[in-house]
């Protein structure tokens, strides 16, 4: 059987160009570049990384960028303070506070507190409940990219059989609820599932999403199915530091029918999706002050 790897950076680097052609009818109709504001508390070195593509591909699609850095041992208090001011700002359209937070911070309040039409991670219980009642909303970037590859390589997904391995409220729920929007059935295995790589192995799609390396074998795979890998997580292997996903790559390839790899699958597409929601909030600010009273897409 061929195996095709998808390639996430071509995927994501066609849906930047897509939205910095409709950030350019924006500026063309003299409305302010979409802006989005990445808050980063504390010196995580991952998430310094992931905050720094952020703002690199905002630029590259034609965003302005608000950067707010907070250190390690900054206050829920100030924390919240900038949400509220961010909040108020009209030239920012986006909000994102990287996740995770320092222990001693509440993630879920300072969630609660983004303005919902802002809320481009789409974490916000008001967005959850829009997208968990399959209304319009902010979609969260991950589950968004996973969908967008599926479709672009299966076409209808109606009627196919997803299982979701892990129940994480940034990828597994909302990536359940996407894709029984999308006709499919459903099943969720987490690390309380018994024989998760039995139920796994009925799957026309399998995504990974619980954050260990090399979990998913040949063993969790039916032959022909198409395997997405949410999974980035750093191991030492031969003495060297590399990124390796949730599936084994190597062991699984072999049996699907498309993969992504780690690292250039998920990982630049979800960035790319959360310039197509920062743009559809700055879209939506528009109409907004025009009078238009449209829900979110
Ligand atoms: N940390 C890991 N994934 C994400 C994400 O999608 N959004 C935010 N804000 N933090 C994350």
């Amino acid at each position: 059987m061929s195996t095709r790897v998808i390639d996430g950076k071509r995927l994501a680097d066609n849906l930047i160009r897509e939205v910095s052609e409709q950030v350019q009818h924006l500026l063309d109709a003299d409305l302010p570049a979409p802006g989005l504001a990445v808050v980063l508390v504390g010196e995580d070195p991952a998430s310094a990384v992931y905050v720094r593509n952020k703002i690199k591909r905002a630029r590259e699609a034609g965003m302005r960028s608000i950067e707010k850095r907070l250190s390690e041992d900054c206050t829920q208090e100030t924390l919240e303070a900038i949400i509220e001011e961010l909040n108020q700002r009209e030239d920012v359209h986006g909000i994102l506070v990287q996740l995770p937070l320092p222990k001693h911070l509440s993630a879920e309040r300072v969630i609660r507190l983004i303005a919902p039409q802002k809320d481009v991670d789409g974490f916000h219980p008001h967005n959850v409940g829009l997208l968990a009642t399959g209304q319009a909303s902010l979609i969260p970037c991950t589950p968004l990219g996973c969908l967008e590859i599926l479709q672009r390589e299966l076409g209808d997904l109606s009627g196919k059989h997803a299982v979701i391995v892990g129940r994480s409220n940034i990828v597994g729920k909302p990536m359940a609820n996407l894709l029984l929007q999308a006709n499919c059935t459903i099943t969720v295995v987490h690390s309380k599932t018994h024989q998760a790589n039995l139920l796994a192995r009925q799957a026309d799609i399998l995504v990974a999403a619980v954050g260990q390396p090399e979990l998913i074998d040949e063993s969790w795979v039916k032959p022909g199915a198409v395997v997405i890998d949410v999974g980035i997580n750093a191991v030492e292997q031969a003495g060297k530091r590399k990124l390796v996903g949730d599936v084994n790559f190597s062991k699984v390839a072999p049996f699907a029918k498309a993969i992504t790899p780690v690292p250039g699958g998920v990982g630049p597409m979800t960035i790319a999706c959360l310039m197509k929601n920062t743009l559809v909030a700055a879209q939506y600010a528009r109409d907004q002050a025009n009078g238009l009273h449209h829900t979110l897409s």
